[in-house]
């Protein structure tokens, strides 16, 4: 068995696909055939290498340059990852990797995406109608291994976003060599057969012109940049990831105690501890740029100019989203200040927007008398997209010492006891403006994920849960992915806003 894919394993869809076709308890290799400079730091590795973890695989790198290619024939799974296709098809050939590459096909499953995908085909043509440049090793004879008659090209929407010709070079291709190019976006895939099987995002959501793939959102905070749970699965399973609030300074955030549990949710005063923007882009993002997930950078600060500065660094960063946190209620200069008045919101938000290249996503508070109108100021001052709701003020008390539980005496309340709150306010809010609105408070079940997207959610953000079941964003997709077969929605959207209000 063949399957052909744009990125890798990186979505639920095709690593459930995977999982029907060859079961558990497998060994796999990983081919990661580079050329040298590109050896050294291909990010794609650890990640591919989780994915195929995360099926229960038992796993092993290979690489044509320094391994015999009979060992190929040892695994069930052979999967050949992305990068350069010449270079690739040239090692192939030269190590002659034809054969064992033919027959793990025949009694097992080879995946190929990106490159990987494109030597398998009768030729790497097409690839070279994007791509020459990437032909350094002079290679003249374009035919692939011709392990199939299909053809794909990865990362559709990606490139046609960085190249609005993407789509007539492709069509002209088409004519020129009289065939089909199946166009495949990250997470989507095609099963090789008799009738090809293509694997589309059932769950994919746009906000503000970013694709998730599906539209689950770690809650900035509740996630770290998110290392401690790629120990859990891949980050790939989650339609993007909120980074912690960052500064333009390093946090300490404040003193303990800083979190406590109340009836069905918490309070926090973490205070926006947070290592700074520079160590944000130094040490978190090229590592979590590659794991497959949307990033967004959640920006907070004390003055304008914080905010300003913050955004203009991570300008020209691989980020896809800034998140503008203008709701911190745990600090006294952090954003709130601007959070709580819609000349507050209008003035940050404008001010922020000349300086912010990136899809810009404010973040409210619901501790205001209608946050609605809160939503309109950032609408109207260039946001592309709102997000609610932040924590609600909360305070708990110990009845022995008479003080706060909290050292900052009072904190955000989050978890599910918010859910109806958020709801409410989403669907006021889904009333007043055209931007996308990112759904989040108290969501942790697919039912409630459900009832977010009814009251006018585009994407959700899913936060305390994880602390008590960090596979919950698992059991929400596979919810969800339920309920639309059952109820035969083909796309979330139409869900979006569906609330029939009596
Ligand atoms: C411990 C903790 C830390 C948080 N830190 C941030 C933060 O840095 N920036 C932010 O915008 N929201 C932060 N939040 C708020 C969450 O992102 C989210 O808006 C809120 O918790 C409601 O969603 P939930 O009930 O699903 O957690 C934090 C929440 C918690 C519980």
């Amino acid at each position: 068995m063949i399957l052909l894919c744009s990125n890798g394993l990186t979505s639920q869809e095709l690593l459930g696909e995977v999982k029907k076709l060859i079961g558990t308890g497998k060994k796999a290799a990983l081919v990661v055939t580079a050329d040298p400079e590109y050896k050294e730091k291909n990010y794609h590795v650890p990640r591919s290498v989780k994915e195929l973890e995360f099926l229960g695989l038992t796993v092993e790198l290979f690489d044509f340059d320094t391994d015999p290619a009979e060992k190929l024939l040892s695994y069930d799974v052979v999967e050949l990852i992305g990068g350069n296709p010449y270079y690739l098809l040239h090692s192939i050939r030269e190590h002659r990797g034809e054969e064992a590459l033919r027959a793990v096909a025949e009694k097992g499953l080879l995946i190929g995406w990106s490159a990987g995908a494109l030597v398998l085909e009768q030729t790497i043509a097409l690839a070279d109608r994007f791509l020459p440049e990437l032909n350094f090793v002079g290679l003249r004879d374009l035919r692939g291994l011709g392990l199939t008659d299909l053809q794909i090209l990865p990362h559709y929407s990606k490139q046609q976003k960085r190249d609005s010709g993407t789509e007539e070079k492709c069509r002209r291709y088409e004519r020129e060599n009289q065939c089909t190019v199946l166009r495949l976006d990250d997470g989507e895939g095609v099963v090789v057969g008799e009738a090809p099987r293509e694997i589309r995002l059932r769950q994919k959501v746009t906000v503000a012109g970013v694709d998730f793939m599906n539209p689950l959102i770690a809650a900035s905070g509740t996630f770290g940049f998110g290392r401690e749970y790629n120990e859990f699965y891949p980050l790939s399973i989650l339609g993007g990831i909120s980074c912690k609030g960052t500064t333009i300074k390093e946090r300490p955030g404040n003193p303990p105690p800083r979190v406590t549990e109340t009836p069905a949710g918490m309070l926090n005063a973490v205070g926006l501890q947070n290592p700074g923007v520079e160590h944000f882009i130094e040490h978190d993002l090229p590592w979590l740029s590659h794991q497959g997930t949307k990033v967004i950078a959640n920006v907070a600060g004390n003055a304008p100019e914080d905010y300003c500065q913050t955004v203009e660094k991570l300008n020209d960063t691989p980020v896809d989203m800034i998140e503008l946190n203008i709701s911190c209620p745990n600090v006294k200069q952090g954003g709130v200040q601007f959070g709580t008045t819609c000349e507050g919101v209008y003035g940050i938000t404008n001010e922020v927007r000349k300086h912010c290249k990136k899809p810009l996503m404010v973040k409210l508070s619901p501790n205001v008398t209608d946050i609605s109108e809160m939503a309109v100021a950032a609408e109207s001052a260039g946001a592309d997209a709102v997000s609610l709701i932040n924590t609600l003020t909360g305070m708990r008390i110990d009845i022995h010492t008479r003080r706060p539980i909290l050292h900052n005496n009072t904190g955000g309340l989050s978890g599910p006891a918010v859910l109806p709150v958020a709801l409410r306010m989403v669907w006021q809010t889904a009333r007043k403006v055209k931007i996308p609105i990112v759904g989040l408070g108290g969501i942790s079940t697919w039912q409630d994920a459900v009832e977010m997207l009814l009251a006018g959610a585009t994407a959700l953000q899913i936060g305390t849960v994880l602390f008590t079941d960090p596979y919950a964003p698992l059991k929400i997709w596979e919810g969800l992915s339920r309920y639309m077969k059952e109820n035969g929605i083909d796309s979330l959207s139409q869900l979006t806003g569906g609330v029939r209000p009596w």
